[in-house]
């Protein structure tokens, strides 16, 4: 699993322990979702590139710098993917934020794509794709797939919890591909949740169960 950060902020860990408690009530769960994503989306930009300035301060001229080289785009996966992306938007304001839905069809593997909707300029933009969970990889592998078919070179992936198994699939799929995560958990059950995980990732944002 060469591709795969793990994510050790204490903050991180510490609110990734809220979101497993299964008596966090949906409010709590989608502002610490939110939290965890900006946290993440903090550790998950670190290597974007700087370029020298200088900013006339109040009092003198002042060598700084600031981000240069290619923009970003954030593209959630729905419908959980969507509760990150507040959180990594708050620290990239900038970035226009595509849509990409797909589900899962049963099994593990197979997943229908139910929506796409993409910045007009996304090729010419380095990408972080994010989902709560990568369970089995079908769907993250699919998103990245239809990202790359619209152009996009460099993709990053980011979720709170990972298990081997979807880790493994994604690295088969694309192992151009980083992802970044905040825990690596067990595995998966046989009805395709993450164990011990945090049960289901859109209901508890969404309140839907
Ligand atoms: N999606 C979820 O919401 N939870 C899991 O455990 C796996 C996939």
């Amino acid at each position: 699993m060469n591709n795969l950060k793990i994510l050790d902020h204490p903050l991180l860990q510490h609110k990734i322990s809220l979101l497993r408690d299964k008596n966090t009530i949906m409010k709590e769960f989608r502002e610490l979702v939110s939290e965890v994503s900006m946290l993440m989306t903090y550790e998950a930009t670190r290597d974007l590139k700087l370029k020298e300035v200088q900013i006339e301060t109040p009092v003198a001229i002042a060598k700084t710098k600031v981000i240069s080289g290619r923009k970003l785009a954030l593209v959630p996966i729905l419908r959980a993917g969507l509760g990150m992306a507040s959180g990594a938007s708050a620290l990239i304001p900038a970035a226009p934020i595509g849509h990409i839905g797909i589900c899962r069809n049963g099994n593990g593997d197979s997943v229908t794509e139910y929506y796409c909707k993409l910045p007009v300029d996304i090729a010419e933009r380095d990408v972080i794709v994010m989902d709560l969970m990568l369970a089995t990889g079908s769907c993250a592998s699919r998103a990245i797939q239809m990202l790359k078919d619209a152009g996009c070179p460099s993709i990053k992936y980011m979720c709170v919890i990972a298990c081997p198994e979807g880790v493994r699939a994604l690295e088969k799929a694309h192992p151009d591909v980083s992802v970044y995560c905040g825990a690596l958990d067990e595995g998966l059950t046989e009805d395709f949740y993450i164990t011990p995980g945090i049960g289901d990732g859109g209901d508890r944002i969404f309140g839907t169960r």
